[in-house]
């Protein structure tokens, strides 16, 4: 059946991971036709994600900065004041910028988009419910589903995106509410909690785990972030679960408890953000029509070379396994892509990084200490301190640490964490050296320009095998 087709290749879903394969298969020559529904292209980063996630933490972070951080740097302002309305539209103008930028590419590379839902009829053929009314039927040779993920609910809070809500209400919300709660303390959690605090809410995170950061994040480094988060503000309750909760009154009141089991507490909010977790999204395809299938967690099960059960059928992106991440949703795109035109491709899941746009910034790659020590690898331990760093000492930002983990016997560097001014840039040098194999001494013998934040970098690597000049 595999041979037959009016397109060569049909994307379902045009987030990061379709509309990037759609792009490459253009670029390959394959006559390609992308579905999305939304509307836009770009999916949840673009959309509800990535993108306008960072706009409102730049901006709230230069208004905070205006208001808490000026005055001993010399600049003395006066009457600052929030209009949340526009900073909302300038996170509206940077989205739509770039999905229409990506519309644009696809049309440049020669891809059929279709707005609207795509749903399996057979193996070959994919029907459209256009968003305009209508159908369309497509018959394709290879099919890509790359339907993403959504935000997984709270049982019993029921999302309104006004009072309770997810992500994609907390981009949105239309005034500074007095308290927020948010339940989950992984990266969207932090960052949304960063983006409402600095702009004047009362703040609190409650976190299942001991830890905050979710899941990956260095257990130190986790330490560190909840130290300086909970200094600009934010309140912390881990080892803490939300038990159930009540919006049916003026607030919303939620009952936690300790997560061991406890005396119950209550926690009343204006807005409740529940931010546990998200889940691959899957709905209306009709995979039952074709034998498709998922694992318990919902996520499409596939071979290393991205097929189903139907080889000509692959899954890259949120739908199904590894980290739910744009950049490496992008990378599978590009690799199942290649698998299509030439039987080959390849993403190194091992050098996969991970940023958390707070302020300051988390980032790592590679194994944290606590897996490393798991896996039972004898290893070495490097860290250099920003505050012994003479650019982020000029630049009255010295919070954070450097952390380099090797293999004590090879040196070949294991992983990477970083807490500080610029980790989510500085991370790309770690991202590197892990691709290459790096050791630590490779990175310390490099020469790293002189005052930047990155000879923080150079000298945690200078610790791992031997001793740092500036600590
Ligand atoms: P999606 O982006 O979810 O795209 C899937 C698309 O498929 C959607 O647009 C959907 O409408 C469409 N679709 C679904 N079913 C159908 C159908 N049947 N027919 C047609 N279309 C369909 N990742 C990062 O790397 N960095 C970040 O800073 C970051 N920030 C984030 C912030 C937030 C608030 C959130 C929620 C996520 C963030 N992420 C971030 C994660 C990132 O958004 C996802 O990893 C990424 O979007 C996954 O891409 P995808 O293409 O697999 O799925
Ligand atoms: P997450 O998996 O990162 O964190 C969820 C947190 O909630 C965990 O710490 C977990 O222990 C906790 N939790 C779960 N159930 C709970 C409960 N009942 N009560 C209290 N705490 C509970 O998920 P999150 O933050 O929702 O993000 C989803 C995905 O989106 C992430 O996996 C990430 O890949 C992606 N993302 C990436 C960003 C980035 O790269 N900067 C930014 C935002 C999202």
């Amino acid at each position: 059946a595999s041979e037959a087709g009016d397109h060569d290749l049909v994307i379902i879903g045009g987030g990061v991971a379709g509309y990037v394969a759609a792009i490459k298969a253009g670029q390959e020559g394959l006559k390609t036709a992308c579905i999305e529904k939304r509307g836009t292209l770009g999916g949840t980063c673009l959309n509800v994600g990535c993108i306008p996630s960072k706009s409102l933490l730049n901006n709230s972070h230069l208004y905070h900065q205006i208001l808490h951080d000026t005055k001993k740097r010399g600049i003395e302002v006066g009457d600052v004041k929030l209009n949340l309305t526009q900073m909302m539209k300038a996170k509206d103008t940077s989205v739509e910028g770039l999905t229409k930028g990506v519309e644009f590419l696809l049309k440049k590379n020669g891809v059929d988009y279709l707005k609207g839902a795509g749903s399996f009829v057979d193996a070959n053929t994919i029907k459209v419910a256009l968003n305009d009314g209508g159908e369309q039927t497509l018959r394709a040779k290879n099919i890509l589903i790359a339907t993403g993920s959504e935000a997984t609910g709270f049982p019993g809070l029921e999302i309104d995106e006004k009072r309770i809500i997810t992500s994609t209400g907390a981009l949105a919300l239309t005034e500074v509410p007095k308290k927020m709660t948010v339940i989950g303390g992984g990266i969207i959690g932090l960052e949304m909690a960063s983006v409402w605090s600095r702009l004047g809410a009362e703040v609190t995170v409650v976190e299942f785990l001991g830890q905050i950061g979710g899941p990956g994040m260095d257990a130190e480094i986790a330490k560190q972030a909840q130290k300086i988060l909970g200094k600009q503000g934010i309140k912390f309750k881990t080892s803490t679960k939300v038990v159930s909760g009540d919006a049916s009154g003026a607030t919303v009141a939620l009952n936690i408890e300790a997560a061991k089991g406890g005396k119950e507490e209550v926690l009343d909010s204006d807005v409740v953000l529940v931010a546990i977790g998200r889940r691959p999204y899957t709905e209306g395809l009709n995979l039952e029509q074709v034998g498709i299938e998922k694992d318990d967690r919902g996520r499409l099960v596939i071979d290393q070379e991205y097929r189903t059960k139907l080889p000509h059928v692959r899954v890259v992106g949120d739908c199904t396994f590894g980290p739910m991440l744009a950049h490496k949703a992008e990378e599978e795109a590009v690799a199942a892509i290649e698998y299509i035109k030439t039987g080959y491709g390849h993403v190194n899941y091992a050098a996969i990084p991970s940023v958390m746009y707070t302020h300051p910034e988390v980032a790592w790659v590679g194994q944290n200490e606590a897996e490393i020590k798991a896996s039972g690898v004898k290893y070495r331990v490097g860290t250099f301190p920003f505050s012994a760093n003479s650019r982020a000492k000029t630049n009255l930002d010295t919070e954070g640490v450097v952390k380099f983990i090797a293999d004590s016997e090879t040196d070949r560097i294991l992983g990477v964490h970083i807490i500080g001014p610029g980790a989510g840039e500085m991370i790309a040098e770690a991202t590197l050296a892990i691709e290459y194999g790096a050791s630590s001494e490779d990175i310390a013998r490099t020469c790293h320009a002189h005052p930047t934040l990155s000879e923080a970098f150079k000298e945690a690597a200078m610790a791992t095998y031997s001793k740092p000049i500036h600590f």
